[in-house]
C-alpha cells in the first residue's frame, strides 16, 4: 500500500543529480554560468519540479491534483500560477479554504506564491485588497471557499484552488468558479488537495475536461522535514485513512463513519408510503454573517411500515427571520405534525423564532444532553437495519453524512446531518402520538422550499 521507496522516474532533475556523488554533481553546477545557477531553484519545469508536478500539456480545462499530505500540492499550485503568469495570463483567481488559508498559506506560505517567485517576477501583494499584482500587469484576485457567493460575477482566465474538498460549500464555490472562468482561449483551473469522497470532488474527477494526478506524501519525504513527518504523515501509516491522507485516494467511504453511501444508496427510494407522522428538525446556525454556519432543516415522515423517510433538506444560510419563514414554509408544505429544535444551542432560539412566524405551531424541544456522536449512532443504527429511506437523493446531506465520524475530524459543522439526526430521532426513537390522518402514498415531490 505504501509506497516507502521512490522510483528513480518520480524525481526530479534537482533530486536526480543530487543522489548522485558530490564529486559528479558539484562541477556540473560550477560548469554552468552564474546566470544559470541563479535561475536553477525558480526552474520549475526543467529542474525542480517531480515529472507528476509538471503543468501537464493539453487541452485540459481542470488539472486535479489529488494527493498526500505533504506531497507538494500547495508548491506545486503556487508554481503553476507563476508559470501561466509568465506565459501570459493576466487574471488569475486564488481561492482557499478560508480568507486567512489563502493568505497564510497560498500566497504568504512557505511553498506559496511569493515564496517560488524569483526576485525579477515578484508579484506585489496587497493584502487589504486581497490581490497580487505582477510586474507585466497579471492580477490575481483572492477568494475564500466559504464565501462562495463572493465568487459570482468575477471573469478569470485561470484558477488555483487549494483543498477545495475541505472547503464550506464546495459544490457553489465550483459553480460560481467555473461559470466565471472564462477569459482568454485556455481558461484552466489548477486543483490541489487532499482527498474526500464528496460529491464535488468525485464529480469533478470524472469529467472529461479534468486531468487527475495522484501522488503519495512518500514522493515528496525527501523535502519534508522529520517534524512534518512525525506529525503529519507517521500516525496515519499502514491505515485505513492513510490511503486517503498519505496515497490521496478517493475512498469510497471515510474510516470510522456513521454511515456509508452504499448503505444510505441501498435504501435509497422513489416515493414513499403513507406516512403516520412528519416533522421538520432545524439546527440552527447562531450567528449570521458570511462566515456563519447553515441552518439545517430536514423534512422527515414515519411510514406506515414503520420506517423513516427523509423527504427533504431544506438547509439554508439566512438569517433568523428568513430560516424562520422557510421552515414554516417546509413544515406547511409537508404537512408537518411538528417541528423540532435543540435547546442548548443558543437557548429558546429556534422556538421563539418560529413563533414570531406562527405564533401556535407544534414545536417540541430537544436538548443535547449527550455528544453530537452519541446521538448520532442510535440513527445510523436504524440505517444498518434498513429501516431509513432517502426519497429521492440529498447530496449536500449525504456528504455530511458520510464524513460524519465519531472524533467529527472531517467537517466543522454538519448542519444538515444533525438535523437528520434530531429528525429520525424524534420520529423513531422517542415518537409522541402518532397522527390521526394518514398521509396518502405519494411519489417524490419536489418542494418549492
Ligand atoms: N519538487 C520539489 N522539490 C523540492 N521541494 C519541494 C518539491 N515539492 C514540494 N517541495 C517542498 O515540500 C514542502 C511541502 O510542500 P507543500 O507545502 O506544497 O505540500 P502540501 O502537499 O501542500 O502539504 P499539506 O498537505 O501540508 O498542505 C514544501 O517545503 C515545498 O516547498
Ligand atoms: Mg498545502
Amino acid at each position: 500500500m505504501q509506497a516507502n521507496h521512490v522510483d528513480q522516474a518520480e524525481l526530479s532533475p534537482r533530486e536526480r543529480l543530487l543522489k548522485r556523488p558530490r564529486s559528479e554533481w558539484e562541477p556540473f553546477i560550477r560548469s554552468l554560468s552564474k546566470q544559470r545557477q541563479q535561475q536553477l531553484p525558480y526552474d520549475w519545469m526543467g529542474f525542480e519540479a517531480r515529472p507528476k508536478q509538471r503543468v501537464p500539456p493539453g487541452d485540459w480545462l481542470t488539472w486535479l491534483i489529488l494527493s498526500g499530505r505533504g506531497w507538494g500540492k500547495t508548491r506545486t499550485g503556487a508554481e503553476t500560477v507563476r508559470h501561466w503568469v509568465e506565459a501570459g495570463a493576466k487574471r488569475i483567481i486564488l481561492v482557499g479554504r478560508s480568507g486567512s488559508d489563502v493568505r497564510k498559506t497560498m500566497v504568504e506560505g512557505e511553498s506559496g506564491i511569493l515564496a517560488v517567485s524569483p526576485p525579477g517576477n515578484m508579484p506585489e501583494w496587497l493584502p487589504g485588497n486581497r490581490q497580487l499584482i505582477w510586474p507585466n500587469g497579471a492580477i490575481g484576485d483572492c477568494y475564500s471557499g466559504d464565501e462562495p457567493r463572493q465568487l459570482r460575477g468575477f471573469q478569470g482566465e485561470k484558477a488555483w484552488i487549494d483543498e477545495p474538498a475541505h472547503w464550506q460549500y464546495p459544490a457553489e464555490a465550483f459553480k460560481n468558479l467555473f461559470f466565471g472562468l472564462r477569459l482568454g482561449d485556455n481558461p484552466q483551473c489548477v486543483a490541489t488537495t487532499t482527498p474526500l469522497p464528496i460529491r464535488p470532488i468525485i464529480d469533478l474527477a470524472k469529467a472529461d475536461t479534468t486531468i487527475v494526478t495522484n501522488g503519495s506524501s512518500f514522493e515528496n519525504r525527501a523535502n519534508l522535514s522529520e517534524l512534518y513527518y512525525t506529525q503529519n504523515i507517521a500516525p496515519y501509516v499502514g491505515t485505513r485513512v492513510g490511503r486517503q491522507e498519505i496515497e490521496g485516494e478517493i475512498l469510497s467511504d471515510v474510516p470510522g463513519a456513521l454511515w456509508t453511501r452504499a448503505l444510505i444508496d441501498e435504501h435509497r427510494r422513489k416515493g414513499r408510503p403513507e406516512l403516520v407522522r412528519v416533522v421538520v428538525a432545524i439546527d440552527p446556525a447562531v450567528t449570521n454573517t458570511e462566515e456563519s454556519d447553515d441552518t439545517g432543516i430536514i423534512a422527515a415522515g414515519l411510514g406506515i411500515d414503520g420506517h423513516g423517510y427523509v423527504l427533504q433538506d431544506a438547509t439554508c444560510k439566512l438569517d433568523p427571520p428568513g430560516w424562520g419563514a422557510r421552515a414554516v414554509g417546509v413544515y406547511d408544505f409537508r404537512q408537518a405534525d411538528e417541528v423540532i429544535g435543540e435547546t442548548n444551542n443558543g437557548g429558546d432560539l429556534v422556538e421563539r423564532n418560529l413563533r414570531v412566524i406562527r405564533p401556535n405551531i407544534p414545536f417540541r424541544k430537544v436538548t443535547a444532553t449527550r455528544g453530537k456522536s452519541k446521538r448520532a449512532q442510535p440513527v445510523a443504527t436504524l440505517y444498518e437495519r434498513g429501516l431509513v429511506h432517502h426519497v429521492g437523493s440529498f447530496d449536500e446531506l449525504e456528504d455530511q453524512m458520510v464524513l460524519f465520524t465519531p472524533e467529527g475530524g472531517f467537517i466543522t459543522s454538519p448542519d444538515r446531518a444533525d438535523a437528520l439526526v434530531w429528525a429520525l430521532w424524534a420520529l423513531m426513537i422517542e415518537p409522541v402520538q402518532q397522527r390521526r390522518i394518514l398521509m396518502l402514498e405519494e411519489p417524490y415531490q419536489v418542494s418549492p422550499y
